[in-house]
C-alpha cells in the first residue's frame, strides 16, 4: 500500500512539511509505503479548458511542459493521497490550486481515476483562513470520489516561520491521528 503526499507550499521543508511528514511517518509505523512532493520550485499552470484530455482519454493532460503527469500517474498508483497547502490569502497556494484543476479533470476525463482512495488534506496557517482552505483541498476529493478521512480536529497546523508548527503540540497530534485513521482505513478498504 502507498500514499503520495503533495506540498503545494512555495517553501521547501516548511511548516506544511513539516505537518505532512509527521502524517507520513504514522503511515510507515503502520508499515505503508510514502512519497512527499514538494511543489517549492515548481510553476505549474491552471487548467487550460481545452478539454482534450476527454478526447484522448489517456489519463494524460496536454500540457506538458511540467511535471502535472507524473503526478497524475502518482496519484492513480497511489492507494491514498495527500494534499497539503500552506494559507496564502485565506485560501490554498496557486500551485495547489494548479495541481487540483488539473489532475482532478484529467481523473474526470478518464471515469474519476482516483474513486474510492483515501483522501485527506492538511493545512498550515498562520492566523486565519485555515478552514476556507481545508474545505477547498476537500473538494478535490468529494468530487473525485475518494473517501475522507478525519482526525481529532481539523487538520492544521498554527505557525509563521519555518519550522514554528514543529511548537504546536494539539497540531501534530492532529496529524499523528490523522495517520493512524488513514492507516486503519485503508487496511479496512484493502482487506
Ligand atoms: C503569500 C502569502 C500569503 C499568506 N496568507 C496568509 C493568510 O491569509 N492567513 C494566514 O494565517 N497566514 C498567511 N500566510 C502565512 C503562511 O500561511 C504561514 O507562514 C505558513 O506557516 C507557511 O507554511 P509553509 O512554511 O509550509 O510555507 C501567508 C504567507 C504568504 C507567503
Amino acid at each position: 500500500m502507498k500514499v503520495v503526499a503533495f506540498n503545494g507550499s512555495a517553501r521547501l521543508d516548511g511548516n506544511t512539511a513539516i505537518l505532512l511528514t509527521t502524517v507520513l511517518a504514522e503511515l510507515n509505523r503502520e508499515g505503508i509505503q510514502t512519497e512527499l512532493v514538494q511543489l517549492a520550485r515548481e510553476h505549474l499552470q491552471g487548467c487550460g479548458a481545452c478539454f482534450r484530455c476527454f478526447k484522448q482519454k489517456d489519463e494524460r493532460c496536454s500540457v506538458d511542459t511540467d511535471p502535472v503527469n507524473d503526478y497524475i500517474a502518482k496519484m492513480a498508483a497511489a492507494d491514498g493521497i495527500l494534499l497539503g497547502s500552506p494559507v496564502y490569502f485565506a485560501d490554498i497556494t496557486a500551485n495547489m490550486k494548479a495541481l487540483i484543476e488539473r489532475c482532478g479533470m484529467v481523473a474526470r476525463a478518464n471515469g474519476d481515476l482516483y474513486q474510492r482512495k483515501v483522501g485527506a488534506g492538511v493545512v498550515a496557517v498562520r492566523r486565519g483562513g485555515a478552514i476556507h482552505a481545508f474545505n477547498s483541498l476537500n473538494h478535490f476529493f468529494t468530487i473525485g470520489q475518494m473517501l475522507i478521512v478525519g482526525s481529532s480536529y481539523w487538520n492544521i497546523g498554527i505557525g509563521r516561520e519555518p519550522g514554528a508548527v514543529a511548537s504546536d503540540e494539539e497540531g501534530l497530534r492532529t496529524m499523528r491521528r490523522l495517520g493512524e485513521n488513514m492507516a486503519w482505513a485503508l487496511k479496512k478498504l484493502t482487506a
